[in-house]
This record gives C-alpha cells, sequence and structure tokens, in this order.
C-alpha cells in the first residue's frame, strides 16, 4: 500500500527552493535518527518560523527502522500545527543510493529523494537519476541528483578521496536527468574531520570557483551543499573536556557557508553538528550527574540544545522567518 507524501501534510521542494531562490536564503535540511532530534529540529523551525526538510539517511533506516521513522513524521507535523505554525516540511531520503530504495521511499510517502548515483560512471549517474526522476515525477516527488564525489568517513557515504564537480557537465546532467536540485562538491566532506589541518591553522577555503561557474551554468536551479556543518568547536571543547577524544576536528566555517547561500546554494545539509551537540551534553550531564540514570534527564537537556543550535543554523541559512 503506497501513500503520497501529500496526505501526510508534506511539500516538495519546488516552492521551498523557488522561495529561498528568490529571497537569497537556503532552506536547512537536518538529519534525524531518533525522537530528540526530530523534536529538536520542528520545535527550532516552528520557534524561528522556518521552512525545514527533514532527513533519513540509509544509516537512519537502519538504524531506527524506515517505517518507524517515517510515521513519526506525521506526528511532527502535527505537533507544528498544535503549536499554530504552518511551516512547510518536507521529507527527504538522504544519500538514495539505488532506484528500489528511492522507490520504496516515494511509494511510503516521502516527499523528495536524493539519488547519489556520484561514484558511478557519468552515463551510469544520468541512467539511475533519470529512471528515479521518472517515477517521482509521476507522483509529484522532487528528486535531488549528485555530481562529483565528496570525501568522507561516514558509514554508507564513504570515499577517500573527493572529486570536485566539473562544471562543464552539470547543464547535461540536468537537462537528461530532469533532476530538480543538484548537490555538487566544492571541497567539504561528511562527518567531523573536513579537513586535514594542524589546530591553529586556517581552514582553506572551499572551491568557490566552481560553484560560481555551476550557478553561472544553471542560471536559477538550486544547488545542494552537503557536508555543511561547522563543527561546532564550543561542542568539541565539552566534549574533551568531558572524557571525549576528539582530536583535529574542522568543519566549514560559517562565513564560507553564508557565501555559498549568496550563490544559488538553496540547501544545506547539517547533521555532525547535531550530533556533536548532543553528545556534548549527554557527556557533561552524566559527568555532573553521576547518579543519575533516567534517560530523560540527559537526553531533555540535550534535546534543548540542539534546539537553539539548529535555531542559530536557520539563523545563518537566513531561513528564519521564511516560513
Ligand atoms: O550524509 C551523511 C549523513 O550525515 C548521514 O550519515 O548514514 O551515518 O546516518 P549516516
Ligand atoms: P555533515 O556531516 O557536514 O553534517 O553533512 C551532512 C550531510 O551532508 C548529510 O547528507
Ligand atoms: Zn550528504
Amino acid at each position: 500500500m503506497s501513500v503520497s507524501y501529500k496526505e501526510l501534510g508534506l511539500v516538495n521542494t519546488k516552492e521551498l527552493f523557488k522561495k529561498a531562490l528568490t529571497g537569497g536564503y537556503a532552506v536547512p535540511a537536518y538529519n534525524f535518527n531518533n525522537m530528540e532530534q526530530l523534536q529538536a529540529i520542528i520545535t527550532a523551525c516552528v520557534e524561528c518560523n522556518s521552512p525545514v526538510i527533514l532527513q533519513i539517511s540509509k544509516g537512519a533506516r537502519q538504524y531506527a527502522n524506515q517505517t518507524l521513522l517515517r510515521y513519526m513524521v506525521p506526528g511532527a507535523i502535527a505537533m507544528a500545527r498544535e503549536m499554530g505554525s504552518n511551516i512547510p516540511i518536507a521529507l527527504n531520503l538522504d544519500h538514495g543510493d539505488s532506484f528500489e530504495i528511492c522507490k520504496s521511499c516515494i511509494d511510503y510517502g516521502f516527499s523528495n529523494v536524493m539519488i547519489d548515483g556520484s561514484a558511478l560512471p557519468y552515463e551510469e549517474n544520468i541512467a539511475i537519476t533519470k529512471k528515479v526522476v521518472e517515477y517521482a515525477h509521476e507522483r509529484d516527488v522532487t528528486v535531488e541528483g549528485e555530481l562529483g564525489v565528496l570525501a568522507g568517513i561516514e558509514e554508507h557515504v564513504s570515499s577517500e578521496v573527493s572529486h570536485y564537480t566539473d562544471p562543464k557537465v552539470v547543464e547535461d546532467f540536468v537537462k537528461r536527468t530532469g533532476v530538480d536540485s543538484l548537490a555538487i562538491s566544492i571541497g567539504t566532506s561528511h562527518g567531523a574531520y573536513k579537513f586535514k589541518v594542524k589546530p591553529g591553522e586556517p581552514i582553506p577555503p572551499l572551491r568557490f570557483d566552481i560553484l560560481e561557474e555551476c550557478a553561472r551554468r544553471l542560471p536559477g536551479f538550486p544547488i545542494v551543499l552537503h557536508g555543511a556543518s561547522s563543527v561546532l568547536q564550543e561542542y568539541v571543547d565539552i566534549i574533551n573536556r568531558y572524557g571525549g577524544q576528539l582530536e583535529n576536528t574542522a568543519g566549514v566555517p560559517e562565513e564560507q557557508i553564508r557565501k555559498a547561500v549568496s550563490m544559488n546554494v538553496c540547501k544545506v545539509n547539517i547533521d555532525s553538528d547535531g550530533r556533536l551537540v548532543m553528545t556534548a551534553m549527554i557527556r557533561k550531564y552524566l559527568a555532573e550527574n553521576p547518579k543519575e540514570f533516567d534517560p530523560r534527564k540527559y537526553l531533555g537537556p540535550a534535546r534543548e540544545e540542539l534546539k537553539k543550535m539548529y535555531i542559530e543554523k536557520c539563523k545563518l541559512l537566513g531561513s528564519n522567518g521564511k516560513g
């Protein structure tokens, strides 16, 4: 039995990106794996009146069960509406790696799917992306494709090296596949170790020349930035202060995110910063309250801090007040 995302109160990304492009801001795409993350995302976006794209990765589906996660989404929408908010909410499959998984998510009520064929040879990437687009568009679901490979160390999204997007092929790719948005590789990567820099050394700039050329060749077309966590130092410090061992972390400086947003990037993917906030707050709470064992006691403050961080991200992207 399949269900349309429209019945769930979700929207696809078409209007979201159109407004973001004309308004000069980006829509946040936040990953979630559990109830506390979802609550934090929704309450943050309600509070600052921001549109939002909820994202479910393959790792999330395996961890929390695709069915359960998807059923949590209408609950989250109902919660937002009860709070008196009408913010648009999209549900995206993050880094779909096969036609079957994209189809299953579409049939299950996702409003946008990403088909990540970026590690495939160009023609194969086109073929699989086109197949997903055909199935999705028949159901008014939007599709994100990817060109260029992000280096990263995360499970299921891993590559030793990054291959920057070749701007010369972006028009061909978009035209032949019909994708609604395109993720490009300009030097970011997934996780908390994005750049190999020694402590105190400056983070190298992203390849804004590539982004500029992609935006020039695809006027008015939504570009997506993955691996966009800043790897917030204050939370890395808390983690390390309370027994963690995160060394030489490095993320994308906020001014570079701001610059990307001014250049047709209208979806910004953030997962790692949320992971850091939760871990920092849980470590701190448990260290300071060694007698506590009620998960609500440490998950509650983590969720509260997460909400604050998401609000700051919405402000960074300029999506606050745009719901
Ligand atoms: O794009 C990667 C996301 O951060 C999801 O990672 O597969 O470990 O959930 P994950
Ligand atoms: P970060 O690891 O930088 O948060 O990137 C997340 C992402 O790109 C999800 O698709
Ligand atoms: Zn990603």
